[in-house]
Protein backbone atom coordinates (compact mmCIF):
# COMPACT_ATOMS: atom_id res chain seq x y z
CA UNK A 1 0.00 0.00 0.00
CA UNK A 2 1.46 3.47 -0.61
CA UNK A 3 -0.13 6.68 -0.45
CA UNK A 4 1.48 8.39 -3.27
CA UNK A 5 -0.79 10.03 -5.98
CA UNK A 6 0.39 11.58 -9.31
CA UNK A 7 -2.89 13.87 -9.94
CA UNK A 8 -2.05 16.67 -11.76
CA UNK A 9 -3.89 19.97 -11.33
CA UNK A 10 -4.70 19.51 -7.88
CA UNK A 11 -4.21 22.39 -6.00
CA UNK A 12 -0.54 22.09 -4.76
CA UNK A 13 0.65 20.04 -7.43
CA UNK A 14 2.78 22.51 -9.42
CA UNK A 15 4.52 23.42 -6.33
CA UNK A 16 5.31 20.12 -6.07
CA UNK A 17 5.45 18.92 -9.23
CA UNK A 18 9.45 18.24 -9.69
CA UNK A 19 9.16 16.24 -6.20
CA UNK A 20 6.17 13.87 -7.72
CA UNK A 21 7.52 13.50 -10.84
CA UNK A 22 10.88 12.46 -9.63
CA UNK A 23 8.98 9.23 -7.42
CA UNK A 24 7.07 8.39 -10.59
CA UNK A 25 10.27 7.40 -12.36
CA UNK A 26 12.06 6.43 -9.77
CA UNK A 27 9.44 4.38 -7.90
CA UNK A 28 6.52 3.58 -9.80
CA UNK A 29 7.57 3.96 -13.47
CA UNK A 30 4.69 2.55 -14.73
CA UNK A 31 1.77 4.06 -12.47
CA UNK A 32 -1.93 3.66 -12.19
CA UNK A 33 -4.41 6.49 -10.59
CA UNK A 34 -7.72 4.19 -10.04
CA UNK A 35 -9.58 7.43 -9.12
CA UNK A 36 -9.08 9.04 -12.51
CA UNK A 37 -8.92 6.03 -14.66
CA UNK A 38 -5.78 6.55 -15.93
CA UNK A 39 -1.55 5.79 -16.21
CA UNK A 40 1.48 7.36 -16.39
CA UNK A 41 5.20 6.66 -17.56
CA UNK A 42 7.92 9.57 -16.84
CA UNK A 43 11.13 8.03 -17.74
CA UNK A 44 12.98 9.56 -20.64
CA UNK A 45 13.21 6.03 -22.83
CA UNK A 46 9.39 4.92 -21.84
CA UNK A 47 7.77 7.92 -23.11
CA UNK A 48 9.76 8.15 -25.93
CA UNK A 49 9.03 4.81 -26.89
CA UNK A 50 5.27 5.35 -26.35
CA UNK A 51 5.55 8.70 -28.50
CA UNK A 52 6.77 6.78 -31.05
CA UNK A 53 4.40 3.79 -31.43
CA UNK A 54 0.90 4.95 -32.81
CA UNK A 55 -0.28 1.50 -33.36
CA UNK A 56 -0.29 0.67 -29.99
CA UNK A 57 -0.94 3.77 -28.83
CA UNK A 58 -2.75 6.00 -30.23
CA UNK A 59 -3.78 9.56 -30.13
CA UNK A 60 -7.95 8.89 -30.90
CA UNK A 61 -10.53 8.57 -28.14
CA UNK A 62 -7.81 10.48 -24.98
CA UNK A 63 -9.19 12.79 -22.83
CA UNK A 64 -7.74 15.71 -24.55
CA UNK A 65 -10.64 15.29 -27.43
CA UNK A 66 -13.21 15.35 -25.19
CA UNK A 67 -15.83 18.30 -26.04
CA UNK A 68 -13.90 19.14 -29.26
CA UNK A 69 -13.88 18.64 -32.90
CA UNK A 70 -10.97 16.15 -34.15
CA UNK A 71 -8.23 17.72 -35.05
CA UNK A 72 -4.68 16.21 -35.96
CA UNK A 73 -3.48 15.96 -32.45
CA UNK A 74 -5.85 14.15 -31.18
CA UNK A 75 -6.11 11.81 -34.96
CA UNK A 76 -4.61 8.90 -36.20
CA UNK A 77 -2.95 7.94 -39.85
CA UNK A 78 -3.68 8.26 -42.64
CA UNK A 79 -6.08 11.02 -41.98
CA UNK A 80 -3.76 12.91 -39.50
CA UNK A 81 -0.88 12.39 -41.69
CA UNK A 82 -3.01 13.60 -44.79
CA UNK A 83 -4.00 16.59 -42.84
CA UNK A 84 -1.00 17.43 -41.20
CA UNK A 85 0.84 17.23 -44.48
CA UNK A 86 -1.14 19.80 -46.06
CA UNK A 87 -0.28 22.62 -43.54
CA UNK A 88 3.35 20.90 -42.78
CA UNK A 89 4.46 23.60 -45.54
CA UNK A 90 3.78 26.94 -44.20
CA UNK A 91 6.28 25.37 -41.11
CA UNK A 92 8.98 24.33 -42.71
CA UNK A 93 12.61 26.12 -42.09
CA UNK A 94 12.62 28.66 -44.65
CA UNK A 95 9.03 29.69 -43.91
CA UNK A 96 9.44 30.30 -40.66
CA UNK A 97 12.84 32.26 -41.80
CA UNK A 98 10.84 34.47 -43.42
CA UNK A 99 8.87 35.82 -41.00
CA UNK A 100 11.58 36.27 -38.36
CA UNK A 101 11.96 40.26 -39.48
CA UNK A 102 7.87 40.18 -38.42
CA UNK A 103 8.71 38.36 -35.34
CA UNK A 104 10.97 41.09 -34.24
CA UNK A 105 9.37 44.16 -35.28
CA UNK A 106 6.46 42.84 -32.69
CA UNK A 107 9.20 42.03 -30.18
CA UNK A 108 10.14 45.61 -30.63
CA UNK A 109 6.83 47.13 -30.58
CA UNK A 110 5.84 45.46 -26.88
CA UNK A 111 8.58 46.19 -25.45
CA UNK A 112 8.37 50.01 -26.86
CA UNK A 113 5.45 49.75 -24.58
CA UNK A 114 6.68 49.28 -21.05
CA UNK A 115 10.50 50.25 -21.75
CA UNK A 116 10.48 53.56 -20.34
CA UNK A 117 8.72 52.93 -17.09
CA UNK A 118 11.53 50.08 -15.95
CA UNK A 119 8.79 47.98 -14.57
CA UNK A 120 6.66 45.38 -16.32
CA UNK A 121 4.71 42.16 -16.07
CA UNK A 122 6.54 40.30 -18.43
CA UNK A 123 3.96 37.40 -19.37
CA UNK A 124 1.15 39.77 -19.49
CA UNK A 125 2.59 42.77 -21.91
CA UNK A 126 5.08 40.54 -23.56
CA UNK A 127 4.91 36.82 -23.56
CA UNK A 128 1.58 36.95 -24.07
CA UNK A 129 1.38 38.45 -27.18
CA UNK A 130 4.52 37.68 -29.17
CA UNK A 131 3.02 34.20 -30.10
CA UNK A 132 -0.61 35.28 -30.41
CA UNK A 133 0.11 37.74 -33.00
CA UNK A 134 2.34 35.87 -34.82
CA UNK A 135 -0.03 32.77 -35.23
CA UNK A 136 -3.04 35.05 -35.52
CA UNK A 137 -1.35 36.75 -38.34
CA UNK A 138 -0.47 33.46 -40.18
CA UNK A 139 -3.66 31.81 -39.73
CA UNK A 140 -5.88 35.25 -41.13
CA UNK A 141 -7.13 36.20 -37.61
CA UNK A 142 -7.89 40.15 -37.57
CA UNK A 143 -6.20 41.97 -35.24
CA UNK A 144 -9.66 43.27 -33.62
CA UNK A 145 -10.32 39.41 -32.58
CA UNK A 146 -6.94 38.33 -31.28
CA UNK A 147 -8.13 39.05 -27.82
CA UNK A 148 -11.18 37.01 -28.07
CA UNK A 149 -9.14 33.80 -29.34
CA UNK A 150 -6.53 35.01 -26.70
CA UNK A 151 -9.24 34.73 -23.46
CA UNK A 152 -10.21 31.25 -24.84
CA UNK A 153 -6.82 29.83 -24.97
CA UNK A 154 -5.72 31.10 -22.04
CA UNK A 155 -9.36 29.67 -20.41
CA UNK A 156 -8.13 26.16 -21.29
CA UNK A 157 -4.88 26.16 -19.16
CA UNK A 158 -6.92 26.29 -16.15
CA UNK A 159 -8.62 22.44 -16.62
CA UNK A 160 -7.92 21.03 -13.25
CA UNK A 161 -9.80 18.05 -11.73
CA UNK A 162 -12.14 19.52 -10.05
CA UNK A 163 -13.36 22.15 -12.93
CA UNK A 164 -13.53 19.36 -15.57
CA UNK A 165 -13.43 19.99 -18.81
CA UNK A 166 -16.94 21.07 -19.23
CA UNK A 167 -16.44 24.93 -18.32
CA UNK A 168 -12.97 25.30 -19.36
CA UNK A 169 -12.77 23.06 -22.93
CA UNK A 170 -15.96 23.07 -24.02
CA UNK A 171 -17.33 26.66 -23.45
CA UNK A 172 -14.08 28.40 -24.82
CA UNK A 173 -13.71 26.08 -27.69
CA UNK A 174 -17.17 26.38 -29.13
CA UNK A 175 -16.46 30.33 -28.89
CA UNK A 176 -13.74 30.10 -31.20
CA UNK A 177 -15.45 27.64 -33.44
CA UNK A 178 -17.85 30.08 -33.95
CA UNK A 179 -15.34 32.68 -34.65
CA UNK A 180 -13.55 31.00 -37.00
CA UNK A 181 -16.85 29.54 -38.61
CA UNK A 182 -17.45 33.60 -39.46
CA UNK A 183 -14.20 34.00 -40.35
CA UNK A 184 -14.23 31.24 -42.39
CA UNK A 185 -17.12 32.59 -44.29
CA UNK A 186 -15.51 35.87 -45.44
CA UNK A 187 -12.45 33.72 -46.25
CA UNK A 188 -14.92 31.79 -48.87
CA UNK A 189 -15.73 35.06 -50.35
CA UNK A 190 -12.15 36.59 -50.46
CA UNK A 191 -9.00 34.39 -50.26
CA UNK A 192 -6.20 36.03 -48.63
CA UNK A 193 -2.36 35.36 -48.24
CA UNK A 194 -3.13 33.00 -45.43
CA UNK A 195 -3.61 29.30 -43.71
CA UNK A 196 -7.41 29.90 -43.28
CA UNK A 197 -7.34 30.28 -47.34
CA UNK A 198 -4.87 27.83 -48.16
CA UNK A 199 -6.80 25.00 -46.47
CA UNK A 200 -10.12 26.09 -47.96
CA UNK A 201 -8.28 25.86 -51.13
CA UNK A 202 -6.47 22.44 -50.05
CA UNK A 203 -8.15 18.70 -51.41
CA UNK A 204 -6.99 15.14 -50.00
CA UNK A 205 -7.89 12.62 -52.59
CA UNK A 206 -9.18 15.53 -54.80
CA UNK A 207 -11.95 15.82 -52.04
CA UNK A 208 -11.81 19.55 -49.70
CA UNK A 209 -11.56 19.06 -46.04
CA UNK A 210 -15.03 19.15 -44.58
CA UNK A 211 -16.55 22.06 -42.49
CA UNK A 212 -15.64 19.93 -39.06
CA UNK A 213 -11.88 19.57 -40.10
CA UNK A 214 -11.72 22.96 -41.22
CA UNK A 215 -12.71 24.13 -37.72
CA UNK A 216 -10.70 21.87 -35.72
CA UNK A 217 -7.83 22.63 -37.61
CA UNK A 218 -7.99 25.96 -36.89
CA UNK A 219 -8.70 25.41 -33.69
CA UNK A 220 -5.09 23.76 -32.79
CA UNK A 221 -3.38 26.35 -34.84
CA UNK A 222 -4.56 28.80 -32.58
CA UNK A 223 -4.77 26.96 -29.13
CA UNK A 224 -1.78 24.81 -29.67
CA UNK A 225 0.66 27.71 -30.66
CA UNK A 226 -0.55 30.56 -28.25
CA UNK A 227 0.16 29.78 -24.42
CA UNK A 228 2.94 26.95 -24.64
CA UNK A 229 4.72 29.29 -26.72
CA UNK A 230 3.88 32.22 -23.96
CA UNK A 231 5.40 29.79 -21.29
CA UNK A 232 8.32 29.23 -22.21
CA UNK A 233 8.94 32.70 -23.00
CA UNK A 234 7.64 34.01 -19.49
CA UNK A 235 9.05 30.52 -17.24
CA UNK A 236 12.95 31.57 -19.19
CA UNK A 237 13.00 34.79 -17.59
CA UNK A 238 12.21 33.43 -14.47
CA UNK A 239 14.51 30.99 -14.90
CA UNK A 240 17.27 34.09 -15.76
CA UNK A 241 16.14 35.68 -13.13
CA UNK A 242 17.07 32.91 -10.35
CA UNK A 243 20.41 32.28 -12.55
CA UNK A 244 21.69 35.99 -13.39
CA UNK A 245 25.25 34.87 -13.63
CA UNK A 246 23.87 32.86 -16.84
CA UNK A 247 22.10 35.49 -17.77
CA UNK A 248 24.57 37.35 -17.76
CA UNK A 249 26.70 35.37 -20.00
CA UNK A 250 23.57 35.44 -22.71
CA UNK A 251 23.36 39.68 -22.97
CA UNK A 252 27.51 38.85 -23.42
CA UNK A 253 27.02 36.26 -26.29
CA UNK A 254 23.73 35.83 -27.60
CA UNK A 255 24.88 33.16 -29.94
CA UNK A 256 23.90 31.14 -26.69
CA UNK A 257 20.63 32.08 -26.75
CA UNK A 258 19.01 29.23 -29.18
CA UNK A 259 20.79 27.02 -26.62
CA UNK A 260 19.40 28.09 -23.49
CA UNK A 261 15.78 27.87 -24.93
CA UNK A 262 16.28 24.06 -25.26
CA UNK A 263 17.55 24.14 -22.05
CA UNK A 264 14.33 26.39 -20.84
CA UNK A 265 12.32 23.98 -22.77
CA UNK A 266 13.89 21.06 -21.14
CA UNK A 267 13.56 22.32 -17.54
CA UNK A 268 9.94 23.41 -17.45
CA UNK A 269 8.15 21.39 -20.04
CA UNK A 270 5.51 24.19 -21.17
CA UNK A 271 2.84 21.33 -22.11
CA UNK A 272 3.86 18.75 -19.00
CA UNK A 273 2.09 15.99 -20.20
CA UNK A 274 -0.40 14.90 -23.22
CA UNK A 275 -2.84 11.48 -23.17
CA UNK A 276 -2.54 8.26 -25.55
CA UNK A 277 -4.94 5.42 -25.74
CA UNK A 278 -3.54 1.99 -25.48
CA UNK A 279 -5.18 0.03 -28.35
CA UNK A 280 -4.12 -3.34 -27.14
CA UNK A 281 -2.88 -5.33 -24.13
CA UNK A 282 0.35 -3.91 -23.50
CA UNK A 283 2.93 -4.97 -20.88
CA UNK A 284 4.86 -1.85 -19.47
CA UNK A 285 7.53 -2.67 -16.76
CA UNK A 286 6.15 -6.12 -15.96
CA UNK A 287 2.17 -4.38 -15.59
CA UNK A 288 -0.16 -5.62 -17.79
CA UNK A 289 -2.52 -2.61 -19.06
CA UNK A 290 -5.49 -3.61 -20.70
CA UNK A 291 -6.80 -2.12 -24.10
CA UNK A 292 -8.58 0.75 -24.41
CA UNK A 293 -7.40 2.75 -21.27
CA UNK A 294 -5.54 6.11 -21.01
CA UNK A 295 -1.92 6.90 -20.67
CA UNK A 296 -0.15 10.33 -19.70
CA UNK A 297 3.11 10.50 -21.56
CA UNK A 298 4.43 13.00 -18.30
CA UNK A 299 7.00 14.98 -20.83
CA UNK A 300 8.31 17.25 -18.08
CA UNK A 301 9.37 14.20 -16.23
CA UNK A 302 10.52 12.77 -18.75
CA UNK A 303 13.10 15.37 -19.38
CA UNK A 304 14.39 15.45 -16.08
CA UNK A 305 15.29 11.77 -15.80
CA UNK A 306 18.88 11.56 -14.62
CA UNK A 307 19.18 8.00 -16.80
CA UNK A 308 18.88 10.63 -19.53
CA UNK A 309 20.41 14.14 -18.33
CA UNK A 310 23.20 14.15 -16.14
CA UNK A 311 22.11 16.65 -13.11
CA UNK A 312 19.10 16.78 -14.21
CA UNK A 313 17.63 19.50 -11.86
CA UNK A 314 20.46 22.21 -12.63
CA UNK A 315 19.48 25.11 -14.99
CA UNK A 316 22.46 25.44 -17.81
CA UNK A 317 22.43 27.27 -20.61
CA UNK A 318 25.48 25.60 -21.90
CA UNK A 319 24.28 21.73 -21.18
CA UNK A 320 24.82 19.73 -24.59
CA UNK A 321 20.96 18.77 -24.98
CA UNK A 322 21.23 16.51 -27.81
CA UNK A 323 17.75 15.73 -27.59
CA UNK A 324 14.37 16.44 -25.21
CA UNK A 325 10.88 15.72 -25.54
CA UNK A 326 9.03 19.26 -24.85
CA UNK A 327 7.52 19.27 -28.12
CA UNK A 328 6.62 15.18 -28.29
CA UNK A 329 8.82 12.63 -30.93
CA UNK A 330 7.71 10.74 -34.00
CA UNK A 331 4.27 11.49 -36.04
CA UNK A 332 2.78 14.35 -33.72
CA UNK A 333 6.06 16.14 -33.29
CA UNK A 334 5.24 19.54 -32.43
CA UNK A 335 4.41 20.76 -36.02
CA UNK A 336 5.31 24.22 -34.54
CA UNK A 337 8.45 23.72 -33.16
CA UNK A 338 10.52 26.07 -35.46
CA UNK A 339 8.06 28.69 -35.22
CA UNK A 340 7.76 28.52 -32.06
CA UNK A 341 12.16 28.41 -31.30
CA UNK A 342 12.19 30.93 -33.54
CA UNK A 343 9.77 32.95 -31.00
CA UNK A 344 11.66 32.64 -27.98
CA UNK A 345 14.88 33.01 -29.96
CA UNK A 346 14.38 36.28 -31.26
CA UNK A 347 12.12 37.59 -27.87
CA UNK A 348 15.44 36.85 -25.95
CA UNK A 349 17.54 38.39 -27.89
CA UNK A 350 15.35 41.71 -27.83
CA UNK A 351 14.29 41.43 -24.11
CA UNK A 352 17.87 40.91 -22.95
CA UNK A 353 18.89 43.56 -25.51
CA UNK A 354 16.78 45.80 -23.55
CA UNK A 355 16.72 44.99 -19.97
CA UNK A 356 19.80 43.13 -19.76
CA UNK A 357 19.69 43.18 -15.95
CA UNK A 358 15.89 42.61 -14.20
CA UNK A 359 14.91 41.51 -10.76
CA UNK A 360 11.21 39.69 -10.33
CA UNK A 361 9.19 41.65 -7.88
CA UNK A 362 7.91 38.82 -6.17
CA UNK A 363 8.72 35.21 -6.70
CA UNK A 364 5.42 34.20 -9.32
CA UNK A 365 3.43 31.60 -8.59
CA UNK A 366 1.81 28.82 -10.62
CA UNK A 367 -1.59 28.09 -12.02
CA UNK A 368 -3.17 24.87 -11.24
CA UNK A 369 -3.31 23.15 -14.64
CA UNK A 370 -3.17 19.34 -15.69
CA UNK A 371 -1.36 20.00 -18.65
CA UNK A 372 0.24 23.03 -18.67
CA UNK A 373 3.28 25.40 -16.47
CA UNK A 374 2.17 28.66 -16.26
CA UNK A 375 2.17 31.23 -14.17
CA UNK A 376 0.05 33.57 -12.84
CA UNK A 377 2.17 36.72 -13.82
CA UNK A 378 5.97 37.71 -14.06
CA UNK A 379 6.40 41.22 -12.79
CA UNK A 380 9.61 42.52 -13.16
CA UNK A 381 11.79 45.65 -12.45
CA UNK A 382 14.75 46.90 -14.61
CA UNK A 383 16.59 50.24 -15.00
CA UNK A 384 15.00 51.57 -18.55
CA UNK A 385 18.36 53.35 -18.78
CA UNK A 386 20.50 50.04 -19.01
CA UNK A 387 21.66 49.21 -21.82
CA UNK A 388 24.16 45.99 -22.54
CA UNK A 389 26.26 49.04 -23.82
CA UNK A 390 26.22 51.03 -20.56
CA UNK A 391 27.29 47.99 -18.83
CA UNK A 392 30.46 47.33 -20.99
CA UNK A 393 28.84 44.86 -23.47
CA UNK A 394 28.53 44.64 -26.30
CA UNK A 395 24.42 44.99 -27.58
CA UNK A 396 22.57 41.42 -27.73
CA UNK A 397 21.49 42.76 -31.14
CA UNK A 398 24.89 44.28 -32.08
CA UNK A 399 26.69 40.69 -31.26
CA UNK A 400 24.11 38.84 -33.24
CA UNK A 401 25.24 36.72 -36.46
CA UNK A 402 25.37 38.50 -39.87
CA UNK A 403 21.71 36.50 -41.14
CA UNK A 404 20.03 38.47 -38.14
CA UNK A 405 21.56 41.83 -37.93
CA UNK A 406 21.00 42.48 -42.07
CA UNK A 407 17.22 42.80 -40.39
C1 LIG B 1 7.01 26.13 -26.69
C2 LIG B 1 5.98 25.98 -27.45
C3 LIG B 1 5.36 24.66 -27.78
C4 LIG B 1 5.36 23.50 -27.07
C5 LIG B 1 6.03 23.21 -25.73
C6 LIG B 1 4.61 22.54 -27.85
C7 LIG B 1 4.44 21.21 -27.48
C8 LIG B 1 3.89 20.24 -28.30
C9 LIG B 1 3.89 18.83 -28.03
C10 LIG B 1 4.49 18.17 -26.79
C11 LIG B 1 3.26 18.22 -29.06
C12 LIG B 1 3.09 16.72 -29.24
C13 LIG B 1 1.70 16.27 -28.93
C14 LIG B 1 1.56 14.78 -28.85
O1 LIG B 1 2.48 14.02 -29.16
O2 LIG B 1 0.47 14.36 -28.44
C15 LIG B 1 2.84 19.26 -29.97
C16 LIG B 1 2.11 19.05 -31.11
C17 LIG B 1 1.61 20.08 -31.88
N1 LIG B 1 1.95 21.42 -31.81
FE1 LIG B 1 3.15 22.26 -30.47
N2 LIG B 1 4.15 23.15 -28.97
C18 LIG B 1 4.58 24.45 -28.98
C19 LIG B 1 4.36 25.41 -29.94
C20 LIG B 1 3.55 25.25 -31.03
C21 LIG B 1 3.26 26.26 -31.99
C22 LIG B 1 3.85 27.67 -32.03
C23 LIG B 1 2.37 25.73 -32.86
C24 LIG B 1 1.81 26.51 -34.01
C25 LIG B 1 1.14 26.10 -34.96
C26 LIG B 1 2.12 24.35 -32.44
C27 LIG B 1 1.29 23.45 -33.05
C28 LIG B 1 1.24 22.09 -32.77
C29 LIG B 1 0.39 21.16 -33.49
C30 LIG B 1 -0.57 21.50 -34.62
C31 LIG B 1 0.63 19.89 -32.93
C32 LIG B 1 -0.01 18.57 -33.32
C33 LIG B 1 0.91 17.89 -34.31
C34 LIG B 1 0.41 16.52 -34.71
O3 LIG B 1 -0.42 15.94 -34.02
O4 LIG B 1 0.86 16.05 -35.76
N3 LIG B 1 2.86 24.11 -31.32
N4 LIG B 1 3.27 20.49 -29.50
Amino acid sequence: MTDFVYSPGEADFADRAHDVYRRLRDEFPIYHNENHDFWAVSRFDDVREIASDAERFSSEGTSLGENLLPHIQTMDPPRHDALRNLVSVAFTPRRIAEIEPRVREVAHELIDEFAERGQCDLLAEFARHLPSRVIGEMIGVPPERREAFLGCTEQMIGVTPDTGSDANVREPATRIYQEFTQLLEERRKHRRDDLMSALLEAEIDGERLSQEELLGFCFVLIVAGNDTTTNLIANGTVMLAHHPDQRRELVDDPSLIPNAVEEMLRYEAPAQALPRRTTRKVEIHGETIPADQEIKLVWAAANRDEREFPDPDRFDVRRKIGRHLSLGIGRHFCLGAKLARLEARVGFEELLARMPQYELEREPRWIPSIWARAYDSVPVRFDPYQTPKSMGMVSARENMPKRIHSI
